[in-house]
């Protein structure tokens, strides 16, 4: 096996595993690795939908999103599909997956089908470092707090994206959840609050919320916290949803990015609730 560090944040591209193999030996040693490292890429892996899906299922339940309809024979799946004169695409901006959700998602599995010669990587970034880091008057302020996180409504999912197709829930999801949670499995504490959906901090006024959390959302977005991904077909990320924050890039600009389709394959893995 050969691992290649990203960045001296987080990420390692892993050589030497066949991720056809979901046998629980092979699985103890991604999920050892995905813990280390937070986020893992293998490239020339040409998962089939069963393969990725016997794959996810090592690591917990399959969740399905709450809005955006799964593939037809694999509901599990969502296929993220940016069409070639697109400029926006799913999940352009830093987020944690579902974390309005009461359990949010634990681990993302995103296989690549079609990229782009040239736009479309995926930055992440980790939110155990942006902890540690995070300024010791703001850490007094948040200590035993919980924010207010809140799904943006169907419509969010969709609309923007011309290929992605809603399931037709109409409910708006509000949860609340710890600023800092404790990792389950490291007992590492993570700053668990994304700009995408975390509205409120519980038991502050609005005013000093705002501030404290837009302070927050600007620290977590330091670039020395990220790694970077540039995809090749057949490409698969695992990722911790738990300590880490995701975007995919949108540098689709005309005459270098744009003209081009990128499609993603991505299952999720549910969670627990976040302590
Ligand atoms: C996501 O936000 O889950 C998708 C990211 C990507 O397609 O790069």
């Amino acid at each position: 096996m050969e691992i290649s560090l990203l960045s001296g944040a987080l990420g390692a591209e892993v050589k030497g595993i066949n991720l056809k193999d979901s046998s629980d030996d092979n699985w103890q040693q991604i999920n050892k690795l995905m813990l280390e490292h937070k986020v893992l890429f293998f490239r020339d892996q040409d998962i089939s939908s069963e393969e990725q899906i016997n794959l996810a299922k090592k690591f917990g339940p399959l969740e399905k999103h709450v809005y955006v309809k799964g593939l037809k024979n694999y509901p599990e799946i969502v296929r993220i599909i940016k069409g070639p004169e697109e400029k926006h695409q799913w999940g352009e901006t830093w987020h944690t997956d579902v974390s309005y959700s009461s359990k949010p998602t634990k681990v993302i599995i995103l296989r690549s089908r079609k990229i782009p010669p040239v736009g479309g990587d995926t930055m992440f970034s980790n939110m155990e470092i942006a902890y540690e880091t995070l300024d010791e008057d703001i850490k007094k302020k948040i200590e035993g707090k919980k924010a207010i996180h809140t799904s943006l409504g169907a419509a969010a999912f969709v609309d923007k994206y011309e290929e992605m197709e809603a399931n037709g829930n109409l409910v708006e999801y509000t949860n609340e959840h710890p600023i800092v949670r404790t990792h389950p499995e490291t007992n590492k504490k993570i700053l668990y609050v994304n700009s995408m959906y975390t509205k409120k901090i519980i038991d502050m006024e609005k005013e000093e919320s705002d501030r404290i959390l837009d302070k927050i959302f600007q620290h977590q977005e330091r670039l020395d916290f990220t790694c970077r991904f540039k995809w090749t077909e057949n490409a698969v990320a695992i990722w911790d949803n738990r300590s880490t924050q995701h975007q995919g890039l949108t540098d689709f600009f005309p005459g270098r990015g744009l003209g081009f389709e990128r499609i993603m394959d991505r299952i999720a893995i549910e969670g627990d609730h976040p302590q």
